[in-house]
């Protein structure tokens, strides 16, 4: 099933440079797409699009079917995960836990239901230690798995990952990949924006670069 489809979709910010021109692409259950490129690219802008939160000027974003610009953006958050280029931005509970269930107690989950879902986030993303602990102190590596199970709480059917790898040593590196390939196991989309080529090649069934357009410009 196709999660995501960018039908020509063009974007400017300033009326100079046309920045994304006319991209099309496919992302399927289970399928993991790279967006590598240089710095300035587009890259973040892109995500945006797909986010809803910034309006394609032309062509059409289809999220498991549904035109995107006929839903709203809480509804598109239902089906997309996004961790940002800078995760910390998106941590601000007192506890690891408490940042984990923020999405659950907002949408009135009951308390039992928030317990058990805890427990099944906490064990899955090996958070055992840090359940008590405050999101600020942890290191990037953690911010970033933290960020990962606090956006896959609420089961997103695609997962958007912006730069993830930036400042994360091999060790963390490769926890991270080891959590993206375990959330991938139950036929999540990814789409994994990066620099790093050997990351993406690892982690990525496809990918999409803007290496080419940019040189052409
Ligand atoms: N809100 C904005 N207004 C105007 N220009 C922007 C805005 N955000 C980003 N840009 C510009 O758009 C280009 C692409 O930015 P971005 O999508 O963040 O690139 P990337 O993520 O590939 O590094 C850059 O030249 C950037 O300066
Ligand atoms: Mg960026």
């Amino acid at each position: 099933m196709t999660l995501l489809k960018v039908e020509q979709i063009s974007f400017q910010y300033s009326t100079e440079k046309m920045l994304i021109d006319k991209l099309s692409f496919e992302v399927l259950e289970g399928e993991s797409l790279g967006i590598i490129g240089p710095n300035g690219c587009g890259k973040t802008t892109l995500l945006k699009l797909i986010l809803g939160i910034l309006k394609p000027i032309k062509g059409i974003i289809y999220l498991e079917g549904m035109d995107i610009s006929k839903m709203t953006l809480g509804k598109i958050g239902e089906s997309i995960g996004y961790v940002m280029q800078n995760p910390e931005r998106q941590l601000f509970m007192p506890s690891v836990a408490e940042e984990i269930t923020y999405a659950l107690h907002i949408r009135g989950w009951k308390k039992k239901m928030i317990q058990n879902k805890l427990e099944e986030m906490i064990d899955f993303f090996d958070l055992k230690e840090l359940e008590h602990v405050s999101p600020f102190t942890l290191s990037g590596g953690e911010k970033q798995i933290l960020a990962l199970a606090a956006v896959s709480v609420l089961k997103p059917r695609l997962l958007i990952l912006d730069e993830p790898t930036t400042g994360l040593d091999p060790l963390r590196k490769a926890k991270l990949g080891y959590f993206l390939k375990k959330l991938q196991k139950n036929g999540l989309g990814l789409i994994l924006v990066s620099h790093d080529l050997s990351f993406v090649k690892n982690f990525c069934s496809d990918t999409l670069s803007f290496y080419s357009a940019y040189r052409s410009i």
